[in-house]
């Protein structure tokens, strides 16, 4: 069946914003967050006008009701990712899950001189809370380059560097690139010398169904806000064996089972990792998400979503001067990261937004990548389900003929 586009579109009120210039908007930067459907914003509005209420902690009518919401949520967002055995906790989004796992996890396991496997395409925030932790224990980060033609992670400094490594962090899917990376092969070798296996899952959430507990990595990190759910709620998944290793990341309410002057117990699982009062709306939304996406076929969306960054990337590859990044294979992220050769990309964007079209521009959280390429900036454009070939249409002829007129 052909993916309509428009049938979707109609839920996300903010498609149909004009700016303060007079132009329709043309969101075309989903990668940094995707815009939200009507059902996402009542459920939350529906929490603070009907039931808000703390959880876990009173006998009242509106603390069940939020609680059975809160807990309900829970469940909602672990089964839409097929985890059927481990851990979901709830977290502010893909950075505090992965810092949660470096302070948790990673000062309990990781001592000086052991070796963790980072690659040159990580995120900041799958890059600084290591190198904290590094300065902080002696730990040896080691990295994994990736091929500047073709984007692909080398595989063979792959497998040498996992020599003697305790745990290997890797992007599932490239928000610079685009690129999905031979995630499922990247964990078997890592479990096959014994180290743990983070996985950034933030862009590839979006666009791919990831089964979780087949999956089989230890940590896999996630964002609300990047799948049609609010922004400051995001998960990390953890297998239990791995759970009963880490300390508590926060102290305080909810996350203990008893107080003494002198010392502290805590609650098992995920509670344990959830101190204070929790993302309740925020949780109530990201499940709101998920039962929304759930009436989607997930497969011919995403489908429909990279036929439009390919078609883009195409018409853009045939434009001297311009570099377009990433491959825009069938599994990858629809985005493209492109520059031109005089047309520099902050003036660029600015232009783009003149005609209402955004973009994404800078260095998208990954310094480390754009400089391997020699790179400092780039321009992002990044496609959701509800994007139409219209809108990619008009972005191939507006930055056409800005190239042609100011370069
Ligand atoms: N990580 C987000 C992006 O790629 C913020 O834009």
């Amino acid at each position: 069946m052909v993916f309509d586009p428009y049938t979707w579109r109609k839920d996300f009120p903010i498609l149909n914003r004009i700016l303060p210039n007079g132009k329709p908007l043309v969101y075309l930067d989903n990668s940094a967050t995707t815009q939200k459907p009507s059902c996402v914003i009542d459920a939350m509005s529906r929490y603070y006008s009907e039931y808000n209420s703390n959880v876990h902690r009173a006998v009242h009518t509106l603390s069940s009701e939020a609680t059975d919401a809160y807990e309900g949520a829970r469940k909602m967002i672990a089964d839409w990712f097929g985890l059927t055995d481990g851990n979901l906790l709830f977290t502010s989004g893909t950075t505090e899950a992965i810092n949660l796992v470096a302070h948790s996890w990673g000062r309990a396991n990781l001592s000086k001189g052991d070796a963790i496997v980072l690659t040159e395409m990580e995120h900041h925030s799958d890059i600084v809370p290591w190198q904290m932790l590094a300065e902080e224990v002696g730990v040896e980060i080691r990295w994994v380059p990736f091929d500047k033609e073709n984007f692909q992670l080398d595989m063979g400094a792959f497998e040498i560097s996992l020599e003697g490594a305790k745990l290997v962090c890797c992007i599932h899917t490239s928000n610079v690139l685009g690129i999905r990376n031979p995630i499922e092969e990247i964990i078997t070798l890592a479990h096959n010398v014994g180290a743990r296996v983070l996985i950034d899952a933030a862009q590839a959430a979006p666009h791919d169904r990831i089964g979780i507990s087949e999956l089989g990595a230890d940590f896999v990190a996630v964002s609300a806000h990047k799948m049609s759910g609010p922004t400051g709620i995001g998960a990390l998944f953890v297998n239990t064996e791995t759970l009963t290793e880490m300390k508590p990341f926060l102290g305080g309410g909810d996350m203990i089972r008893e107080v003494f002057l002198d010392h502290s117990t805590y609650q098992e699982g995920s509670f344990k990792f959830e101190a204070g009062t929790p993302k309740i709306a925020e949780a109530i939304g990201w499940a709101e998400a998920v039962k929304w996406l759930s009436n989607i076929g997930f497969e011919s969306s995403h489908a429909h979503s990279i036929k439009l960054a390919r078609k883009v990337a195409d018409a853009f590859r045939s434009i001297p001067g311009m570099t377009v990044l990433g491959k825009q294979d069938n599994a990858d992220a629809p985005l493209i990261s492109f520059i031109h050769d005089t047309l520099h990309a902050e003036d660029m964007a600015q232009m783009l937004d003149a005609h209402g079209i955004a973009v994404r521009t800078g260095h998208h959280c990954a310094q480390p990548l754009l400089r391997s390429l020699g790179l400092a900036s780039t321009n992002r454009a990044s496609f959701y389900l509800y994007n139409t070939e219209e809108e990619a249409d008009f972005l191939i002829e507006t930055v056409q003929k800005l190239i042609e007129r100011f370069s």
